[in-house]
C-alpha cells in the first residue's frame, strides 16, 4: 500500500481493510468473494449485474479450475466482468477459482423471495409472509403492506391520479401499483417488463421516464395507457453504460429538467477526466446534456427541497477501507459544477489512500450529513404531507439499504433526517425492523408521499411496498 500521511484513525483501520485480509494466510475463499464479486455475482452466488456462479450455461467454457482462472484473471472487458489480475494475486484467483468450481454443478441459493420467506409460525400479526410487529416506528406511527409481489421493488414516482410507478432490478419491469378502493393497499400491474435494471422512474409533461442502465426510454400519457403494455420511445441520450454503478435513477427537477447520475465502474478509479462519477442533466427530450455535479461516486437517490428548490443527494462511500471509513453521504448541489471529492476525499474528511495524491478534503464540498459508513444510503424525500405530526414534517427522510460487506451489519434503516432550513439537526431511526437478529426481513430503496400524507417505502429484498401512517394512538 502507497505509504502518504494518513490520520491515526485511517492507519490502524487500514489493517482491517481488504489488501491487510489478502495477505493474512487466513484468508478465505469466502472472504475473497464477498469482498471482490458478492456486489455482482450476489452474496450467495445468486446472480446479479454479474450471471450466477452456480448451475447454469456458463458463458466462458466449462466451469473447471484452468477456464475459471482464466476468466477470472483476464475479466471479460467489454462486458462489466472486470479482469482480477494484478488486483488479486494468483494464490487467490486459484483459491477463487476452485471455490466457485466446487459450487458450479449446484444452483445457487438466493435470498428468500417473498414466496419462500419462512413465516414465523405463530399468531402474530403477518401480512404476507412478514411479520409487521417486528418492527419498530416512533408513537403513533403504524406500517402495513401497501404491495406485495413487486418483485425488486426500487424508485417510485406518485402521479397526480394517486398511481405509484415503481421501478426494479433483477427483474426488469416496471410497476403500476393502483390503489384499491380502501385506499390502504394497491394492485400491482406490470406496464413493462425485460428491461435491464430500470431502476429510475420519474414523471415529467404526463411522461414517464425510466432509466436503465444503458439508456431512457418515455412512456407519454401513462395514465391512460399504464395497463396496455403501452410502447415506449427511446430518448437520444448518450451516457456510459458500464454495469457496474450503471444503474441509474432519475428525477425531474424544478427546471423542468431530467436529472440524472454516472457511477464510478469500480470501488475507487480515477473518473475526473472520464464521464463517470458525476451527475448530468437534459431537457425532457434528451437535448443539452450538462454535467452539473461531480466527484460523486454512486448516488442512487436525488429529491429537491421544497423550499430552495436545491438537489439534495445520497451517495454510497467506497469500499475495502475496513468497516467504520469512509461515511456515507447526504449531499446538497444548489447550483452546477460543484465537486464533491470522489476520488480525491471521502466522506468530506478522509483522503482516499491511493487517489488524494496531495489534494486536500478542504477542496471539495462537504457532506450536509455523514450517514455512516457501509449502510447504503439510496432513496430520500422531504415530508411536507399533513398526516404526521408537526415535527415531522419538512424533514428528510432516508431509504438505507444496508450494508453488504460489514462484519456487523449496518443500515436497513429508514432515517428521520430532521433540519433547520438546509442544516442538518439529527439523524435519528424512523423505521427499524428491516434486521432483525443477523436475519434480513427487508432492505429499503425508496421513500414517497402520498397525498393523503402517508408514507410509501419500497423494499426490493421482499419485493414489498410498505405503507407508514399516523393516528396518534
Ligand atoms: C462489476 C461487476 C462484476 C464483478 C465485481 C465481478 N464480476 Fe464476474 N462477471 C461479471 C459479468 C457482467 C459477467 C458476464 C460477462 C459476460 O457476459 O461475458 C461475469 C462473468 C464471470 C464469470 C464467468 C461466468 C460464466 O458464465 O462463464 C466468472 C467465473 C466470474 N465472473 C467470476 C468472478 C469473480 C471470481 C469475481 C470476483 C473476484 C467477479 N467475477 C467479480 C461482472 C462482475
Amino acid at each position: 500500500m502507497k505509504q502518504i500521511a494518513l490520520p491515526a484513525a485511517a492507519i490502524s483501520l487500514a489493517f482491517t481493510s481488504f489488501a491487510a485480509q489478502a495477505a493474512a494466510p487466513s484468508v478465505t475463499a469466502e472472504n475473497l468473494y464477498q469482498a471482490n464479486c458478492a456486489s455482482c455475482h450476489g452474496v450467495k452466488m445468486e446472480g446479479g449485474i454479474g450471471p450466477t456462479l452456480g448451475k447454469h450455461t456458463w458463458l466462458h467454457g466449462e466451469p473447471t479450475k484452468a477456464n475459471l482462472i482464466k476468466v477470472i484473471s483476464k475479466g471479460v472487458p467489454d462486458k462489466n466482468m472486470p479482469a482480477w489480475s494484478p488486483a488479486l494475486t494468483a494464490p487467490q484467483i486459484a483459491l477463487l477459482a476452485s471455490y466457485i468450481a466446487a459450487g458450479a454443478g449446484k444452483p445457487a441459493v438466493a435470498a428468500p423471495s417473498a414466496a419462500t420467506a419462512a413465516a414465523p409460525a405463530a399468531a402474530k400479526p403477518a401480512a404476507d409472509g412478514i411479520d409487521l410487529s417486528g418492527f419498530k416506528l416512533p408513537k403513533g406511527f403504524h406500517i402495513s403492506v401497501y404491495a406485495s409481489q413487486v418483485e425488486t421493488a426500487r424508485s417510485m414516482v406518485v402521479s397526480d391520479s394517486g398511481i405509484v410507478y415503481v421501478g426494479s432490478r433483477k427483474a426488469g419491469k416496471v410497476y403500476a401499483l393502483v390503489p384499491r378502493a380502501d385506499k390502504q393497499s394497491a394492485d400491482v400491474v406490470t406496464v413493462a417488463s425485460g428491461l435491464e435494471n430500470p431502476i429510475g422512474v420519474t414523471l415529467l409533461n404526463g411522461a414517464l421516464y425510466v432509466g436503465e442502465i444503458g439508456r431512457v426510454i418515455r412512456f407519454d400519457n401513462i395514465d391512460k395507457r399504464y395497463a396496455q403494455k403501452p410502447s415506449y420511445e427511446v430518448v437520444k441520450v448518450s451516457l456510459p453504460d458500464d454495469k457496474w454503478h450503471g444503474e441509474k435513477i432519475m428525477k425531474a427537477g424544478p427546471d423542468g429538467k431530467l436529472y440524472i447520475p454516472v457511477g464510478a465502474p469500480c470501488n475507487v478509479c480515477d473518473t475526473d477526466d472520464t464521464k463517470s462519477a458525476k451527475i448530468y442533466r437534459m431537457n425532457a427530450d434528451g437535448s443539452g446534456l450538462e454535467e452539473y455535479a461531480r466527484g460523486v461516486r454512486n448516488t442512487v437517490g436525488f429529491a429537491f427541497h421544497p423550499t430552495t428548490k436545491a438537489l439534495w443527494f445520497t451517495d454510497n462511500g467506497r469500499d475495502q477501507m475496513g468497516d467504520n471509513t469512509p461515511s456515507c453521504e447526504l449531499n446538497i448541489a444548489p447550483k452546477a459544477g460543484l465537486h464533491f471529492g470522489f476520488p480525491y476525499c471521502h466522506g468530506g474528511v478522509v483522503p482516499d489512500p491511493d487517489f488524494a495524491k496531495g489534494r486536500t478534503c478542504e477542496e471539495f464540498v462537504e457532506p450536509v450529513a455523514k450517514l455512516g459508513p457501509h449502510v447504503a444510503p439510496l432513496g430520500l424525500t422531504f415530508y411536507t404531507g399533513k398526516q404526521f405530526p408537526e415535527a415531522y414534517r419538512n424533514n428528510v427522510y432516508v431509504a438505507e439499504h444496508g450494508s453488504w460487506n460489514r462484519t456487523t451489519k449496518s443500515g436497513y434503516s429508514v432515517r428521520l433526517i430532521t433540519l433547520y432550513g438546509s442544516k442538518v439537526v439529527s439523524d435519528t431511526p424512523f423505521i427499524d425492523g428491516f434486521l432483525r437478529g443477523e436475519e434480513v426481513v427487508g432492505r429499503p430503496v425508496d421513500v414517497v408521499t402520498l397525498a393523503d400524507g402517508s408514507m410509501l417505502v419500497s423494499d426490493d429484498h421482499g419485493g414489498r411496498v410498505f405503507r407508514v401512517t399516523y393516528d396518534g394512538k
